[in-house]
């Protein structure tokens, strides 16, 4: 099976490293279609690296076999002499020209086998490409027999596997799909989704990839197949396709169109300079519209590379700042389609929940459907139990609240005496002892910028609300923000039980936010800019007595108990266990199969990923008995308007 490595992620996209025999591929990554006949691929393959940052590419096996002359070559040099390029080369199988044309003059056997012969490093099995559209009986043999083709290419070849996940719209033949690759696949490519593509049917592919991910394997490489326009990458990572294929930066350019994030301008139609990348400031687009067939042909699709190239750039950006969200969002704008796309994302919240962060920088909303983010339905679920668990929240009286009145009005109303009142975020009603926590407290919506409501303007409605975030810091006022916290993080019970443990709020002299929770003198939690609490070494060895196993555990194999214990980061292949709750980004007490506390870590993995990566940190120690990492600075950076 093949290596991947999981480095940084956003939810379901990882950049990661999978391993090939001609070298890495760095995920996510745009594998370009490279014609097998150099003659009749304007770029070539080395410059595609060199100039264009795409380092690993695909080919057709099916078109060089039915070519004899470019067959010979890649029989005697093999597939990279023949495309002269030695980075890692994903093969197809003919499944699409099958589809094209009706028939392939090529068994699934033969095929596989030459892919092995000429050397590809990533072979894929001859599926059946099932149209969107078809009947079920035609999807559901089409999986069967891709299945069935896919477990005879598992048997015969050792090297790396693609298996083609079929089904057409059917949400189960999909899932089924998808698990059956997941058996024997490397590569788990989705297939037969370039008709919908081809129609802007992006809340159907929407609907594919959410049927298909129970069945995906954790372990393995998703693959789309055929999603080369850039204004859909933001979008298909969201669903964490690690791979896409691109001939459409060709194909586009022989039609005369450019592509750019945000759609496509046909070149006949440019009168400005619209572009200024690096091709462009050479030659601009209006003169290249002129140019001789071939030569013009060529600029499109290098300038279509470029921008690919580039967006794939922001996507793995937006993966490592934890904006994927927020670009996803922000394309959708550039069609109504990819609207409706998103749209279709967000009615399949439930994917995304195993690997939705705990927390990210801001949530900026950027469209109507941003406060339906997964991020913001977990916060709202887990409340509706934190709630009930915290005696009774008056409601409060309608009012049109906004940010900018939440942020103006209890100091003019702080007399009151009681602390049970709700505070109305864009995210909806939050319980003020939970205002500053994610997504609530790192929320920025436009209202934060609307000009400021005249004095008097709700006052009357929010008469009573006792606690001003801003002066209030009141030990009552701390002691039960830290209580609320904990309730939050670590359940009712475990509240409970600390709140006999004399525990101490210290809030930030500057801000007066709540930064770290103490006993005598020793600091147990800190308080991140998200408003959440993370133990210390002694704060896991408070909770490790509190709560009882497996909450908030991850369980590390006898092997690299040492390790662990010493500081090194525990890696997937050494989990033997632990809490099903806990999501990337937690803190979680690890400890040996005897439920002996080894030290406290933050998670990377999700824990249905660990164990099952092979290769990687599943999570990174933070502290233990010797040691400790230092706390987040001390500065207020949850509202954050300038950054990009
Ligand atoms: N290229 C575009 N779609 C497909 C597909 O469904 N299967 C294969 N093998 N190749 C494709
Ligand atoms: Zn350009």
């Amino acid at each position: 099976m093949g290596e991947f490595e999981l480095l940084a992620r956003d939810g379901l996209a990882r950049i990661g490293r999978f391993s090939t025999p001609h070298g890495p591929i760095e995920t996510p990554a745009l594998l370009p279609v490279v014609h097998p006949d150099l003659a009749r691929q304007p770029v070539h393959p080395k410059e595609l690296r060199s100039r264009f940052g795409l380092g690993a590419v695909i080919t057709s096996s099916y078109i060089i076999w039915r070519t004899p002359p470019l067959r010979e070559i890649a029989e005697e040099k093999g597939v990279h002499g023949l495309i002269d390029f030695d980075g890692p080369v994903m093969t197809d199988s003919g499944a699409f020209q099958q589809h094209a044309y009706g028939h392939v003059e090529v068994t699934h056997e033969q095929i596989l086998h030459f892919q092995g012969r000429i050397g590809t490093d990533i072979a894929t099995v001859l599926d059946i490409f099932v149209e969107p559209d078809a009947p079920r009986e035609d999807a559901a043999r089409g999986v069967a027999e891709t299945t069935a083709r896919a477990t005879k290419a598992r048997a015969d070849r050792a090297g790396l596997l693609a298996v083609p996940v079929q089904g057409g719209l059917d949400p189960e033949l999909r899932r089924e799909s998808a698990a059956a690759a997941s058996m024997t696949g490397d590569v788990l490519a989705v297939g037969g989704v370039v008709p919908l593509m081809e129609r802007y049917r992006f809340a159907d592919l929407a609907r594919v990839l959410i049927a298909a991910r129970p069945g995906l394997a954790p372990e393995g490489v998703v693959h789309l197949f055929g999603t080369g326009h850039p204004m859909t990458f933001a979008f298909a990572s969201l669903f964490g396709v690690d791979l896409f294929d691109s001939s459409a930066y060709l194909k586009f350019a022989r039609r005369g169109t450019l592509m750019f994030p945000e759609g496509s301008i046909s070149i006949d139609s440019i009168q400005e300079r619209v572009c200024r990348c690096m091709l462009c400031a050479e030659v601009p687009l209006t003169e290249v519209a002129g140019l001789p067939g071939s030569e013009r042909e060529r600029r499109i699709a290098e300038h279509n590379l470029l921008v690919c190239s580039e967006e794939m750039g922001r996507v793995r950006q937006a993966i490592r700042d934890g904006t994927l969200w927020e670009l996803a969002e922000r394309r959708s704008t550039g069609h109504p389609a990819l609207a409706a796309g998103l749209r279709a994302a967000i009615r399949g919240t439930r994917i995304f929940l195993p690997t939705e962060p705990e927390s990210r920088r801001t949530l900026r909303s950027t469209v109507a459907t941003t406060g339906l983010r997964p991020s913001v339905i977990r916060f709202l679920a887990r409340l509706d139990g934190f709630k009930q668990g915290r005696g009774p929240y008056r409601t409060l009286p309608f009012v049109p609240l906004t940010t900018v009145a939440l942020r103006t009005l209890p100091a003019q109303t702080r007399d009151g005496a009681t602390l049970d009142w709700e505070v109305l975020r864009p995210v909806g009603a939050v319980p003020i002892e939970l205002a500053d926590v994610y997504p609530a407290g790192c929320y920025l919506a436009p209202d934060e910028f609307d000009a400021r409501p005249r004095a008097g303007g709700f006052g009357e409605a929010l008469e009573g609300l006792a606690v001003d975030r801003e002066r209030d810091w009141s030990p009552e006022w701390t002691r039960r923000q830290v209580d609320a916290l904990i309730a939050w993080r670590y359940g009712p019970a475990a509240a409970t039980a600390l709140r006999a443990a004399n525990l101490l709020g210290r809030r930030s002299p500057k801000t007066g936010r709540l930064r770290r929770v103490e006993r005598d003198g020793v600091i147990l939690f800190h308080v991140g800019t998200d408003g959440l609490v993370r133990p210390t070494w002694r704060g896991a060895q408070l909770l490790h007595a509190t709560l009882p196993s497996p909450a908030s555990r991850v369980v590390v194999d006898a092997d690299a108990v040492p390790f662990v214990r010493e500081g090194r980061s525990l890696f997937s292949r050494f989990v033997i266990g632990g809490d099903l709750t806990l999501v990337p980004g937690a803190s979680a007490l690890l400890v040996d199969k005897d439920d002996t506390l080894l030290a406290v870590g933050r998670l990377l993995l999700a824990p249905g990923e660990m164990g099952r990566l092979k290769r990687g940190v599943a999570v990174r120690v933070i502290g233990h008995e010797r040691g400790e990492e230092a706390e987040e600075p001390d500065e207020d950076v949850a509202a954050d308007p300038g950054a990009l």
